[in-house]
Parts: structure tokens; sequence; C-alpha cells
């Protein structure tokens, strides 16, 4: 039952103590993270993540990469545990290893040593390792303007990796034209999008994307503009071009959270993100007028799969001396995997 579930995941994390810590992305369920130590969004919990070092284990209530990041930046004692390996992200899946050390080459080729390449975190530890031996670094939505900007300090152009719409959205708000940006594909092998002259090019962009902040469009921006002007419409920046542009504004978990947070009494918001973290917003503020963007739902899967049967199995493994699920990152990726993180932690 569910009072059951509550006891048993209250025990044992009071068992372990000191020798865990839970970490939770906003994305998880209610019942999820209310048993995190910590919760935050991709930067908060990195940088959170790799301050923890007096715990034995980590449990990252959240997807594949993040625990991967967490096990980077962990001591090699420390055991990362994923409570469900099935919880991956269908972004991160979008760059495999071998299609962008192809694409590298043709890139190379065609600008010379003009690139360096950066990769949002939702990424496999493999990219990331990739951009840290390239002198690249990896970004959050968090972060992205700031990483973009040290970017081009260093190279004219940036291979970005793997969404192309942080990447689009980030780069316009910089003052790059659309002309200066084309996309990679990786199944033709071609750029797409070609506006202007490939010399001028700034922006090189992965053609990735999330399926949850896809599904965000303008005419459902229209459509809450028609039914209530009083709205304010705020988005994540995976979410499209034409969304970003028509919404009042757009950022990431966190930046979104402090907006509301921010807001007066009687506010009205439509939110284009994941739908956890818009119904948990809703609930803490009754005094907000707090709607998904979307007429449907728009969960994530993956961060969904987090469940408490699965954190209960977790945290029993661990007591029985057998933690299972460790996400443990092989040791060179690792290595060039953390030069990409460290990079980026420093620079902001
Ligand atoms: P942030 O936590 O950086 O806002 O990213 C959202 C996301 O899609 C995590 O997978
Ligand atoms: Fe990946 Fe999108 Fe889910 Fe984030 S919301 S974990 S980017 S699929």
């Amino acid at each position: 039952s569910s009072e059951e579930l509550d006891r048993r995941i209250t025990e044992a994390k009071k068992q372990l103590g000191k020798d865990l810590v839970i970490l939770g992305h906003h994305y998880q369920r209610d019942d999820v993270i209310q048993y995190a130590d910590h919760r935050g969004d991709s930067l908060k919990l990195a940088r959170i993540g790799a301050e923890q070092r007096e715990a034995k284990y980590i449990i990252f209530c959240g997807v594949h990469f993040m625990a991967e990041t967490a096990d980077t930046l962990s001591t090699p004692e420390q055991i990362v545990v994923l409570p469900d390996l099935k919880a991956g992200c269908s972004m991160a899946d979008m760059a495999d290893i071998e299609e962008v050390e192809e694409a590298w080459e043709v890139l190379q080729k065609e600008f010379g040593d003009t690139i360096i390449p950066v990769t949002y975190v939702n990424s496999t530890a493999a990219i990331k390792a990739f951009v840290g031996r390239h002198g690249g670094t990896t970004c959050t939505s968090s972060n992205a303007h700031a990483i973009l900007t040290w970017a081009f300090e260093q190279k004219k152009r940036v291979l970005f990796l793997p969404d192309q719409h942080l990447g689009r959205n980030t780069a316009y708000q910089m003052g790059i034209p659309l002309e200066e940006m084309v996309v990679w594909a990786p199944i033709s092998g071609q750029f797409e999008e070609v506006k202007g002259n490939l010399d001028d090019v700034r922006m090189i962009l992965w053609k990735g994307h999330c399926s949850v902040h896809q599904k965000f469009t303008p005419e459902q921006i229209q459509g809450v503009r028609e039914r209530d002007p009083e709205m304010k419409v705020i988005v994540h920046p995976e979410c499209s071009f034409e969304v970003v542009q028509q919404a009042d504004c757009s950022g990431s978990t966190d930046y979104i959270i402090k907006a509301i947070e921010a807001a007066p009494p009687g506010s009205r918001w439509a939110i284009g993100t994941e739908v956890n973290l818009v119904q948990r917003l809703a609930n803490e503020h009754p005094e907000q007028h707090i709607v998904l963007l979307s007429t449907t739902m728009c969960p994530c899967l993956t961060m969904n799969r987090i469940d408490r049967p699965h954190l209960l199995w977790a945290l029993d493994q661990i007591l029985e001396g057998k933690p299972t699920n460790q996400i443990k990152v092989e040791p060179d990726i690792a290595h060039w995997s953390k030069v990409a993180l460290d990079r980026m932690l420093e620079i902001k």
C-alpha cells in the first residue's frame, strides 16, 4: 500500500543516514521527489552532485545521462544508482558517438580548425568525452547563453549537440541570425536549412530534439491568447523556435520556477514544459492560475519510470549490501567527460 511504501522508504533512508544522498530532477513525480535530499534542474543537480563527498551512495531520481554525470563528478569510491535502468532520454540517444565522429570529419574538411563542439548535458558520457577531447564543453538550459558566449570567444563556429532547439533559441537570443545557422542531419550526412553562404555559418545544430517539448505548438499559444489575453506564456528552450518566439518568456526549469515564485497573486500562466513540474507549480501556488500550455498531457515517460517501488527496491538492495543498477562510466570516457563538465562548472 501507499502507506507501507512510504514507511519503508523513510525507514531505509533513516538507516542509511549520511551514507546516502537522493537527488531528484524537477520533472520527477511528486510522490518520488518528496524523498529527494536535493531537487533541482540539470545544472543545480550537477553542481550539488559534485559536492557530495560524504555519501557512499547517490541515488539519482532522474534519467540515465544525469546519473552518468553524477558518477563522472563523484569520487571512485562513491556508487551512483539509477532506480530504473530504462529511464533514458530520447534526446540523448539522438546523438550517437559514431555519427558525431563522422560528422566531425566532414566539418573539419569544410571549416578547418574554426569549430568548437558544445554539448547539452542531455547527452551520453561518450559525447561529453568527445567535446572534452576537442577543447569544448557542456551546457545546460540554465547556462547555455554564458557557455555559448565562451565558445564563440574560442572559435568562429560551434557544433551544438544534440538539441537543435536549445542551440537555435540561445544563439538567436545572442544575436546570431538564422541565416548563420545550419542543421546537421546525421541520417543523410548532410546540411539542412542552409539559408545563406556556408562560409558565414556560425552555429551547426545537430538534428536532435526533445519529444516532450516538441509537442508544444504556436497554435496552442494562439489559442491561449484568444481565450485569455491576460495569460502569460512561459516555455522551456527545448521548445521549437516558433514557440519560443511567440511565448512571453523562456528559460530552464529553474528559471520557470523562479518566475512563478516572483509573480504576484492573481498572475495567470500557461507553461510549456513537463507536466509533473507544471502540476506541482499549480499545486504550490493556488494564489495564481497556472495551466499546462498544451491541452493534452505532456509527460516525460522516461522520467516517470522512476516510481516509489523502484526507489524502495534500490534502497533495499543497498541495505542488503548489493547495490544494483549502478551507473559506472568507463575510465577513459569519464576522464574526458569530466574535462568537459569541469570546464562548464568553471565558466558559470
Ligand atoms: P533543465 O533541467 O536544464 O531545465 O532541463 C530540462 C530537461 O529536459 C531535463 O532533461
Ligand atoms: Fe529527455 Fe526531454 Fe525527457 Fe528531458 S524531458 S529527459 S530532454 S526526453
